[in-house]
């Protein structure tokens, strides 16, 4: 099943609003597999914006980055990644429809509270870059009769 990596960001931490965003994440009828609190340090986040890191914005989304923990998790659901992202919503949030996560809550591009996986590869690498394989959960979800047909749940 795809598997896709969200982190509430900083900014989420400080306003919170982790607790709305895994709200609307389940609601989806996503499968919550692995979840962690954590501080971020330069390596791990070179390695997750490999695509930023040499433009201009980059040393200040890492400075902000590191400026609190996050909460990372992983979520597993059939064609997830693509779902999620029109969830979050556009990367300038003042341009983000609203009932998106951005769209409703944030303003600046540099403070948009979340990160989701923007493919299906980019969802496999940045589930690996921050779970083992020990914390990530299989588990059936007893709700799934209702949330897919037969050829989605497989
Ligand atoms: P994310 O990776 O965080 O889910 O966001 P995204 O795909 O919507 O946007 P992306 O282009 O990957 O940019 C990563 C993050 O860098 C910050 N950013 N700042 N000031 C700027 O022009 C600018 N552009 C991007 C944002 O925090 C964005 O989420
Ligand atoms: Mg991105």
């Amino acid at each position: 099943m795809e598997r896709t990596l969200i982190i509430a960001k900083p900014d989420a931490i400080q306003r919170g609003l982790v607790g709305e965003i895994i709200h609307r994440l389940e609601r989806k009828g996503l499968k919550l597999i692995g979840l962690k609190m954590l501080s971020l340090d330069e390596p791990i986040l070179r390695e997750h914006y490999a695509e930023h890191v040499e433009k201009s914005f980059y040393e200040g989304l890492e400075k902000f980055m590191k400026s609190s923990p996050v909460v990372v998790m992983a979520w597993e659901g059939f064609e997830c990644t693509n779902s999620v992202r029109i969830l979050v919503g556009a990367t300038n949030p003042r341009a983000a429809e609203a009932g998106t996560i951005r769209g409703d809550f944030a303003m600046g591009t540099g403070r948009n509270l979340i990160h989701a996986s923007d493919s299906k590869a980019s969802g496999q690498r940045e589930v690996s870059l921050f779970f083992t394989d020990d914390e990530l959960h299989s588990y059936d979800k007893s709700e799934y009769n209702d949330i897919y047909e037969p050829h989605e749940r497989d």
